[in-house]
């Protein structure tokens, strides 16, 4: 490694941050809209918020084939909103049954079950009207990423695996991986392309070109395994206040993970190799996009940057 990891992805995120709050901001009902208690708690699950990552690969699904990420905006925030869902509803007695959230007490906590459960299907809701401005196939793809086939069968098996990790394999790990948290990473590059290229980058306004897709598939897997892994390692290594939320939740609940498979160090080696991969799978992916629009791949230089840089951060944070 030559420099830090994400020395180019945080600065991204700082840069783009307050666009993402005001594009959430824009999407969703204010807090004193009838029903105020509703958009309140839809506001207390989005405000402050967490990392933002899923909104930041929105915009860098646009970067990557060459369109101004402030074409992806919109979209960005409907992945926010949709992620945010998943969290409140992860968080419920029935499910995590968590207390503390981004660093403060969960939705439900304060809003009660019922408020929780129906803030979090608004926020579902909100979140399709937000992808609309990426074009139909862009909904089409954070549906299938978000429902049975993806988000929620993920969240399904991860609750039937509980407590039965002597039981597995890790190929049963990698399923659950792959649908509760990689299905809804990698819809979030491809809204972004999606949303790009109507704006005017690859494609030109005719879609983004399979090839192109496919390699941002490939490269939201393997981001998104290792985002996973490294979650299931911090619930081990981090604390309360690095987290935001209470570490060691998946050892009381005896959840199959990554960690409890195989111990943490071939975890932390499994999630280190899964990033390296996305790492070589970025030049690769940027070359096709500007392969199709035409242009000099030097031109992307900054979107392999990023790229790389993120598959970086996705295993080295802290929260
Ligand atoms: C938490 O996601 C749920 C997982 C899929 C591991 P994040 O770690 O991205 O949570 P926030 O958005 O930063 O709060
Ligand atoms: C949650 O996985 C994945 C989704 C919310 C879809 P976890 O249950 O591991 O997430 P945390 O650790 O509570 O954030
Ligand atoms: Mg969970
Ligand atoms: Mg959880
Ligand atoms: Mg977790």
């Amino acid at each position: 490694m030559t420099r830090p990891a994400a020395a180019v992805f945080l600065p991204f995120v700082q840069t783009w941050l307050p666009h993402v709050d005001q594009a959430l901001l824009e999407l969703l009902p204010k807090p004193a809209v009838a029903p105020a208690r509703l958009h309140e708690a839809m506001h207390y699950a989005l405000f402050p918020g967490g990392k933002r990552l899923r909104p930041m690969l929105v915009l860098l699904g646009a970067k990557a084939v060459g369109a101004d990420p402030a074409t992806a905006l919109r979209a960005a925030a409907a992945l926010e909103c949709l992620h945010t869902y998943s969290l409140v509803h992860d968080d419920l007695p029935c499910m995590d049954d968590d207390d503390l959230r981004r660093g403060r007490p969960t939705c439900h906590k304060v809003y009660g079950e019922a408020m929780a459960l129906l803030a979090g299907d608004a926020l579902l809701t909100v979140a399709f009207e937000g992808a609309a401005s990426a074009g139909a196939a862009a909904v089409v793809e954070l549906a299938r990423a978000a429902g049975s086939l993806g988000m929620v069968g993920g969240q399904v098996e991860d609750l039937a695996a509980e407590g039965d990790a002597g039981h597995h394999s890790l190929e049963r790990v990698q399923w659950i991986h792959d649908h509760k948290t990689g299905a809804l990473i990698t819809a979030s590059l491809l809204v972004g392309a999606l949303a790009g290229a109507q704006a005017g980058g690859a494609g030109r306004g005719d879609g983004v070109p399979a090839a192109v897709l496919d390699l941002l598939r490939q490269f939201g897997d393997r981001l998104g395994r290792a985002f996973q892994i490294a979650d299931d390692c911090l619930d081990l290594t981090g604390s309360a206040a690095e987290l935001g939320k209470n570490p060691l939740a998946d050892v009381a609940l005896g959840k199959l993970t990554w960690p409890a498979m195989v111990g943490l160090e071939t975890s932390l080696a499994t999630a280190a190799r899964l990033a390296a991969e996305a790492r070589e799978l970025a030049p690769r992916l940027v070359a096709a996009a500007a392969a199709f629009r035409g242009v000099p791949v030097a031109t992307l230089d900054a979107a392999v940057l990023l790229l790389q840089d993120v598959a970086s951060y996705a295993v080295e944070r802290r929260n």
